[in-house]
């Protein structure tokens, strides 16, 4: 078949015989298209206002042709028109004959995609984190295959100490003939990002960590080997205790609504002293008592405490070793608190979730609730 495309920008004779063969291609490309196409795509296709070929290519032969081949140019494109309209016509008349015809069809609607959403769990994530940001907190990240100085030694849980065993720990392969804090493991919980973070700068810190941690926990309802938590850490001059429950009962109002109340439990970290557990009032009876509470009236959420001092030590001794020499994390002169929360937990709190699986299945009848 004549390449019209070069039909279109090649200069060309426009005596009767080669006009003939042009348009006789003309006319079985229009027959050709009639059958393949779509009535609507046909249509667009030739007479479309801007772009239809008849258009364009009537314009462009005007242009370069001489004035006396004119007149029979525009009874030839008259002709191709009438032709055009003809099968058109047809094609209206057995408008289930022509469906049949088009194999590709480009006047349907395009199937839609839906537009993606934030996943539940990194929607909660991301809300705690700016909670923090607002408060001038940055964001820190750190590996989730930790040595096991970063997730237990540096932060005070001593060699063999029965605290490892409740982290229940996966450990990698082929660690044995390394020396014990060069182990790798898969990290337990967002902690040794403390570490990392303080090792790498001198206070003030003021730092979240978002991030996945590993536990060799059954799944069950509540737990998942893999899970999420947000680590907070705050070091400075005179950071005291009322510091870390003023920004932790804030932290809790911002993200249950500010009719939640906060208290402090004694506990026990390795890592901080004092440490607390910090309950809300049940989100679900306004701290009356019900199922979701246990009649408790209170609903355990997160870890905290002040830096220990023997973490401030570890810290001080790493910096050492990378010529950071100084008296930055001097206990004497400085203090903080950490907190730690797991992102799971807080989500099936805000939604009433009460199967962790949800999270994790891909379930698009779970995820679109979402949306
Ligand atoms: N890392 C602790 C855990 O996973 C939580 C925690 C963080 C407690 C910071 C105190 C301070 O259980």
């Amino acid at each position: 078949m004549t390449d019209l495309f070069d039909i279109e920008h090649d200069s060309f004779g426009y005596d009767e015989p080669t006009l003939d063969k042009l348009f006789e291609t003309l006319k079985q490309e229009v027959r050709s298209s009639s059958a393949n196409y779509s009535q609507e795509v046909f249509r667009l296709h030739w007479l479309g206002r801007k772009q239809g070929r008849l258009k364009t290519l009537r314009e462009g032969w005007s242009k370069s042709a001489p004035p006396e081949a004119l007149k029979p140019l525009g009874i030839r494109f008259n002709q191709l028109k009438q032709q055009i309209e003809a099968a058109l016509a047809g094609a209206a008349a057995t408008p289930v004959a022509s469906a049949a015809k088009s194999c590709l069809d480009f006047s349907l609607p395009g199937s839609v995609r839906a537009m993606g959403i934030q996943h539940p769990l990194l929607k909660t994530m991301q809300e705690i984190v700016s909670v923090f940001h607002d408060l001038g907190y940055s964001t820190a990240l750190g590996p989730q295959v930790e040595s096991d100085f970063y997730n237990f030694e540096a932060l005070n849980f001593p060699p063999n100490h029965p605290a490892r065993d409740t982290q229940d720990t996966l450990v990698l392969a082929d660690q044995q003939a390394k020396p014990s804090r060069e182990r790798l493991l898969m990290r337990t919980h967002t902690s040794p990002v403390q570490i990392r973070s303080m090792i790498a700068q001198a206070p003030p810190v003021r730092i979240v960590v978002p991030g996945k941690v590993h536990r060799n926990d059954a799944a069950d309802a509540t737990h998942s080997p893999v899970f999420h938590q947000v680590e907070g850490l705050c070091v400075d001059a005179n950071i005291t205790f009322s510091d870390l429950k003023g920004t932790l009962d804030h932290a809790m109002k911002a993200l249950f609504g500010s009719a939640v109340k906060t208290r402090f439990f004694p506990s026990f970290f390795p890592f901080t002293e004092p440490s607390a557990d910090v309950q809300i009032s049940c989100i679900f009876c306004a701290g009356n008592g019900c199922r979701k509470c246990k009649n408790s009236g209170w609903i355990e959420l997160l870890g905290c405490g002040m830096v220990d001092p023997a973490v401030f030590a570890s810290v001080t001794e790493a910096r050492r070793k990378i010529n950071q020499a100084d008296d930055a994390y001097n206990p004497e002169k400085i203090s903080g608190f950490a907190f730690g929360m797991g992102v799971e937990r807080i989500a099936m709190i805000q939604h009433g979730i009460s199967e962790i699986g949800h999270f994790y299945s891909g379930d698009m009848r779970f995820l679109e609730q979402f949306a």
